[in-house]
């Protein structure tokens, strides 16, 4: 039986409308926080859930093609369509897992960044590469260099949803804010379209206090924050010095992997469940 459109989630809706999937843009104000790594791990995650996902790499100095052990100038990529050397689809990279490829950066001289960063800062140069690319997949994940600048502010202007990116670590609830801003500048101001999905917490030691205290000052002080987190991990930082994702890593399935997993599932259940909200309001009421 045909299911009615007033039936359909938020997000089947608009699919049905321009048929584009789902773009998330994973980004933090603040560098090293993990956001490649769990732009990356997510993707798989994802893509192992049954979903065909794309990963594209927006940071100038190639943070995908490096966390898999890629050089400058081994993988063509966005930089490539832009010096119309390439078309997008030419360029796309197969993983060895069928339902994730990856759109890199590009092959990309460091001199030549500041280039990059002018062309995919402009939400039509940006579109002009992905749309021949994105109806193929289910789900779009876009990894940012850190910052507010010119490069998130463009990603966010065609994404979906904010993926925010916290490291728990002392005054972190602090920077927090200025992501939290930028997505809410850009939400107002130039996308309407964009949500925000939720902040990660990301290399949680839970035995640090200092760790812990961060953690409590976001629970208390910022709105949004996702049941899943990403804990500080050896395993974590050995599978990308190895150059691949934790899941990966061999041997039984690790609980780091189940921690992407866990985040894939959350986050959809966020993006297709209509009107789902983190923080509902609730009643004050007895138990009995
Ligand atoms: N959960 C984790 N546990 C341990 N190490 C981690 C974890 N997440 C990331 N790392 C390590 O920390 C470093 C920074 O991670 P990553 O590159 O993902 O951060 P980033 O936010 O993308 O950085 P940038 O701001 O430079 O883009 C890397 O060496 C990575 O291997
Ligand atoms: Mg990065």
């Amino acid at each position: 039986m045909e299911t009615r459109l007033g039936q359909r989630s938020p997000q089947a809706l608009r699919e049905t409308i321009d048929d584009k999937p789902p773009i998330i843009a994973v980004v933090s104000s603040k560098g090293g926080v993990g956001k490649s790594t769990v732009s990356l791990n997510l993707s798989l995650a994802l893509a192992e859930r049954g979903l065909r996902t794309l990963l594209i790499d927006l940071d100038p100095q190639g943070a995908i093609g490096h966390s898999l052990r890629k050089g400058d100038l081994e993988w063509r990529g966005i930089v490539d369509v832009l010096a119309k050397e390439a078309q997008p689809e030419e360029v796309l990279v197969q993983t060895r897992e069928p339902r994730l490829a990856i759109l890199p950066r590009g092959r990309l001289d460091p001199v030549d960044a500041v280039v990059f960063e002018e062309l995919v800062r402009q939400p039509e140069v940006l579109n002009s590469i992905i749309d021949p690319l994105i109806r193929d997949f289910e789900r779009v994940i876009i990894d940012t260099p850190s910052g507010v600048g010119s490069i998130p502010r463009g990603a966010l202007s065609i994404a979906d949803w904010a993926l925010v990116v916290f490291k728990a670590e002392p005054l972190a609830a602090r920077t927090i804010q200025q992501s939290l801003r930028l997505v809410e500048y850009v939400a107002s101001n130039i996308n309407p379209r964009l949500q925000l999905l939720g902040v990660l917490p990301s290399m949680v030691d839970v035995r640090n206090e200092v760790a812990q205290n961060a953690l409590l000052d976001l629970w208390s002080h910022v709105e949004g924050v996702l049941d899943a987190s990403i804990p500080r991990s050896e395993m974590i930082a050995k599978a990308s010095m190895l150059g691949i994702p934790v899941a990966y890593h061999g041997g039984r399935m690790l609980p780091e992997a189940r921690r992407f997993a866990q985040l894939a599932e959350e986050i959809e259940s966020i993006i297709t469940v209509p009107g789902r909200s983190r923080d509902e309001e609730r009643p004050l009421r007895s138990l009995v």
